[in-house]
């Protein structure tokens, strides 16, 4: 069982400017909940008890988001709000739940993960990326906890993406398939469609060995000047085995406006009385297409 999840939340968002600019990506709302919220959701499901976010300038709005607010939760139980308290209390982590470090400047996601080395002593640990947002039955990371022995090793949530689209990612090539489970020989990032030794793409969901932070504190960077965490996992084969979970369900890339805007619509579609005024809402506006 894994008990600790870090989630690094100190990027830039720069691609989704000038929206990120005072408001952290993660801080984004589909629906009505801001990202990182479905992201520690998604956590404590998996059995996770202990958060720690890497964070960065600029990023307080997150830390705020789940303190207790007693002023906010007074007005709403005076007022008989109770359906609105619940959701504030409950979004709420409990004391010495929540760590909250910070990553010095912005140097990959494997530097990320790195600046919380201090604070792992279990076997292995959980990493969400709360900008990949998944809707499914069983949340993504619970799927993978629960189907996850330590002889996989180092284990990434895949999904399998066009080929024009593999330059996005990081590609494992596939030594064998077991049901949902995927063991890899290598992970390349961000390959050139012709280079690319699979279609398998590594999504936002981790459960990755220990070891891995001395490999991630031994390491020079790599693409795009950053650590990067996937090169640590392929340099931790063979000797640490790698595999890939072909969760079920569906991901959005909320980093971006596209997958953001999609993510509403499926997000809003889970429930009955917004999906009632979404879909005459959507056709009044595709009907009337007007582009300015
Ligand atoms: P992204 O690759 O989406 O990068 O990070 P980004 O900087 O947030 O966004 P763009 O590319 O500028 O638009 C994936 C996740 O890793 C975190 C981000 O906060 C996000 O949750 N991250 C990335 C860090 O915490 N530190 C980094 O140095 C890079």
């Amino acid at each position: 069982m894994v008990k600790t999840c870090i989630l690094p939340v100190a990027g830039l968002g720069s691609r989704f400017l000038p929206a990120t600019k005072s408001i952290p990506k993660e801080m984004l709302v589909v629906v009505d909940k801001p990202l990182i919220q479905y992201a520690v959701e998604e956590a404590k499901s998996a059995g996770c008890e202990r958060f720690i976010f890497v964070s960065s300038q600029g990023k307080g709005a997150i830390e705020d988001h789940f303190d207790r607010l007693q002023l906010l939760e007074q007005t709403l139980e005076t007022r008989k709000k109770y359906d609105l308290l619940e959701k504030i209390v409950s979004n709420a982590l409990e004391p010495g739940q929540a760590v909250y470090i910070r990553q010095p400047a912005p140097l990959g996601l494997g530097h990320a993960i790195l600046c919380a080395r201090h604070l792992i002593d279990e076997d292995s640990f959980a990493v969400i990326l709360a900008d990949d947002l998944i809707l499914s039955q069983t949340p993504c990371l619970k799927q993978m906890s629960d189907d996850y022995h330590p002889e996989d090793g180092n284990m990434v949530a895949t999904m399998v993406v066009e080929l024009e689209n593999v330059s996005k990612y990081g590609i494992l090539t596939v030594q064998s398939e077991s049901g949902l489970k995927v063991r890899a020989s290598n992970v390349v990032e961000k390959p050139a469609a012709a280079d690319a030794p699979s279609r398998s793409a590594v999504i936002g969901r981790y459960i990755l060995r220990t070891e891995i932070l001395d490999t991630l504190s031994a390491q020079t960077p790599g693409a795009g000047a950053e650590i990067q965490l996937t090169d640590a996992i392929g340099r931790m084969l063979p000797h640490t085995p790698l595999t890939g979970y072909a969760y079920q369900g569906e991901r959005f890339d909320c980093g971006t406006k596209e997958g953001w805007l999609e993510a509403n619509i499926a997000f809003a579609c889970q429930d009955e009385n917004v999906y009632a005024h979404l879909v005459p809402m959507l056709k009044r506006y595709v009907n009337n297409y007007n582009p300015r």
